[in-house]
């Protein structure tokens, strides 16, 4: 949430500042700004709304410089408006950008505000920006770390969570950043450096990147970049980590990164990091070379990035499948890590917990795990999970799955996990080098490649992917499935992305079914069995980007409440495939039709189904039972595309929502 980009060169920077903002715009998209360093002074410039308000004002201004941060926001704490955004600036001498929650900034504000500081908007960051003045004057005159100095100190204050980029209109070549809870990358130039929420902001100038973790912070020019991290102990300041949750332990994160250097690591410069507290050291972190092209980043010939990443599905589910299988269909138990050949015998049950889209997978899950390996499987979102005493049996296996793998609640989740009994930890994450990854032992990459819409699509099916591959690796592992069987649900999983194409072909009947919906203000959407969360996934995204209010239930609860509402304005979405249950779906389909409640269904071809007055049906081909709730996703999420699409709202972009929701 919220994204900050900065660049410290030798040719003016922004450009690639607005074009970062551009690409970091999934992040948080209600104000955007940016803050120059030029002849010793700060030059800024803020816009509410999206980034090209932004774009759009530089063009009147003359704003350039060899140093800058910008920032792209979602609100948290102020309104979204023009003198919320951020750069927030002190005494016209120092630029903050921020991405998290500083939690203690009304207590930070009182004492600034005692000393002379006078506030300017609502922010906690504007707290930053006054504390670091305030600290940067505080060190003698001729400290020649003295800016490095009032940083450190500036941290040592902060509660919170973080990423953080600082200027000072004094030091034209020296950029400041950190990390505390959200993420940070530093983009390795030739003779310059970035910092961004995401690498993807900096694609079209570096492909080399440094990630920070946390208690990071980095001292940049354009040839050198000095990283430390934080000495916990007895010397070192020991505060809690953001988020670990009223029940959690300090993390740390120390795992490797799966991605190999592609370099030596930058040296960090100098040995002595000078620190004024003694608890800063300095650190080396690899260069890693980011795997997926500049054209992650763009549309292509794509509307817009939910219709791209829906229809690369068939090539990233094949590269999901592909590094977890040999040759001949076998899973690879390697694949989920070293130790995974010793946890797996251990397992007894599992327990998942996710947020949004990623927790439905885990839901679907829920029917694999229990269906095919017979152990016990809980899911929960992570917001719940994170606050709640749980009693955890032993053997259980702690599943978190993440598109972003920076999810607040979901990271908060698992360092609570780590410390409360669980056997181990896997991660099921689209982001190598993501929180969640480095923290937990076990962990299967979805390959989905970068997701910049911000209602999931890609990122879905391939966690689905990934979760039956695991279902299989504990059915076989506990013996419930026979080799046959499981050989069987490997060929099923294998054949899966060719059954996706075909279903993509569907979409000019799905945009038809979807042009006569777009006038509607509810809908209801059933599934049974497994197909329950899959009805849930298309209510989300239903709403998520066309604003119709959508909710799901499992067909049989039905009569239990929500038939009251149906009546031929409430239309009714069905997931049909043919399986054990498709005939009691049958008779739930006739309890709506008695009310005039119109349907449509999606639908395996063989079902029997007959398109009639008031019954729309789209025929799917037919596929493995296994399968089916990966493939009848991808016409929920075509449906809702299209609806969209005829109601002409920010499909990419939907109003109040982001992408990587790093706050809590
Ligand atoms: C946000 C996104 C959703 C996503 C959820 C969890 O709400 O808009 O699309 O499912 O976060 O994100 P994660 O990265 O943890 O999967």
């Amino acid at each position: 949430m919220c994204g900050i980009v900065g660049a410290i060169a030798r040719r003016n920077i922004t450009p690639i500042l607005l074009e970062g903002l551009k690409r970091l715009e999934y992040r948080g998209y209600d104000s955007a700004g940016m803050a120059v360093v030029r002849d010793s002074e700060l030059q800024r410039e803020r816009e509410s709304g999206k980034v090209a308000g932004l774009e759009a004002a530089l063009a009147d201004r003359n704003l350039s410089g060899q140093l800058g941060i910008a920032h792209t926001r979602w609100a948290t704490h102020g309104k979204p408006s023009r003198h919320n955004a951020h750069p927030h600036l002190s005494t016209a001498s120092v630029a903050v950008v921020h991405n998290g929650i500083i939690e203690n900034f009304e207590l930070l504000k009182q004492r600034l505000q005692e000393q002379g500081y006078c506030f300017h908007s609502e922010t906690d960051t504007e707290v930053i920006a006054h504390l670091f003045d305030a600290n940067y004057r505080q060190q003698p005159r001729d400290d020649a770390s003295r800016l490095l100095a009032a940083f450190r100190a500036t941290l040592a204050e902060l509660d919170g969570a973080y990423a953080l980029g600082i200027v000072h209109r004094d030091y034209p070549q020296e950029l400041l950043c950190a990390r505390m809870g959200s993420p940070l990358v530093i983009g390795v130039g030739s003779g310059e450096h970035f910092i961004a929420s995401d690498p993807l902001a900096l694609l079209q100038v570096t492909d080399r990147f440094i990630y920070l973790e946390e208690g990071d912070h980095a001292h940049l020019t354009a040839d050198t970049c000095e990283m430390f991290s934080e000495t916990l102990g007895d010397a070192g300041r020991s505060k809690p980590v953001y988020d670990a949750g009223r029940l959690g332990s300090v993390p740390s994160a120390r795992s490797n990164l799966s991605t190999q250097p592609v370099s030596s690591p930058v040296q960090p410069a100098g040995s002595d990091p000078k620190s004024s507290s003694g608890c800063w050291s300095p650190v080396r972190r690899p260069v890693q070379r980011f795997e997926h092209g500049d054209q992650a980043a763009s549309k292509g010939d794509y509307r817009h990035f939910m219709l791209k990443e829906i229809h690369e599905q068939p090539e990233v589910l094949t590269r999901t499948l592909a590094d977890k299988l040999t040759p001949e269909g076998q899973l690879l138990t390697a694949a989920l890590g070293p130790k995974a050949a010793e946890l797996l015998p251990q397992i007894k049950q599992v327990q998942i917990v996710a947020c949004g889209t990623s927790y439905h997978a885990g839901l679907v899950a829920r029917y694999w795990i229990e269906g095919l390996a017979g152990l016990p499987c809980s899911v929960e979102v992570a917001s719940e999970f994170r606050y709640r005493h749980v009693a955890v049996m032993p053997g259980t296996l702690f599943v978190t799955l993440s598109q972003s793998g920076e999810t607040a609640d979901t990271l908060a989740a698992l360092r609570f996990a780590k410390s409360a009994g669980y056997l181990s930890t896997l991660a099921i994450c689209n982001v190598p080098g993501s929180s969640l990854f480095r923290e937990s032992q076990l962990r299967l990459m979805t390959h989905a490649g970068p997701e910049i819409g911000v209602a999931s699509t890609k990122a879905f099916t391939t966690q689905l992917a990934v979760l039956a591959l695991l279902a299989l690796v504990l059915g076989r592992e506990s013996g419930e499935m026979k080799e046959t069987a499981v050989e069987e649900a490997f060929a099923a999983l294998q054949v899966l992305p060719q059954q996706v194409r075909q279903v993509l072909e569907l979409e000019p009947a799905i945009a038809e079914l979807a042009n006569g919906f777009a006038d509607k203000r509810h809908t209801l959407f059933l599934g049974r069995g497994v197909h329950y969360p899959v009805a849930m996934e298309g209510a989300l995204k239903l709403k998520e980007i066309s604003y119709i209010h959508a909710e799901a239930y499992a067909a049989g609860e039905l009569k239990h409440g929500p038939l009251a509402l149906v009546d031929d304005e409430m239309p009714v979405v069905t997931v049909a495939p043919s399986d054990e249950l498709l005939e009691k779906l049958k008779s739930n389909l006739q309890e709506v039709r008695a009310r005039g409640g119109r349907l449509i269904n999606f639908v395996c071809q063989q079902a029997g189904l007959n398109n009639d007055d008031g019954i729309r049906n789209l025929p799917l081909p037919k596929a493995d039972e296994l399968v089916t709730p990966i493939l009848y996703s991808v016409p929920l999420q075509l449906f809702s595309y299209h609806v969209a699409l005829v109601k002409g709202t920010d499909v990419d972009k939907p109003r109040n929502l982001a992408k990587s929701v790093t706050v809590e």
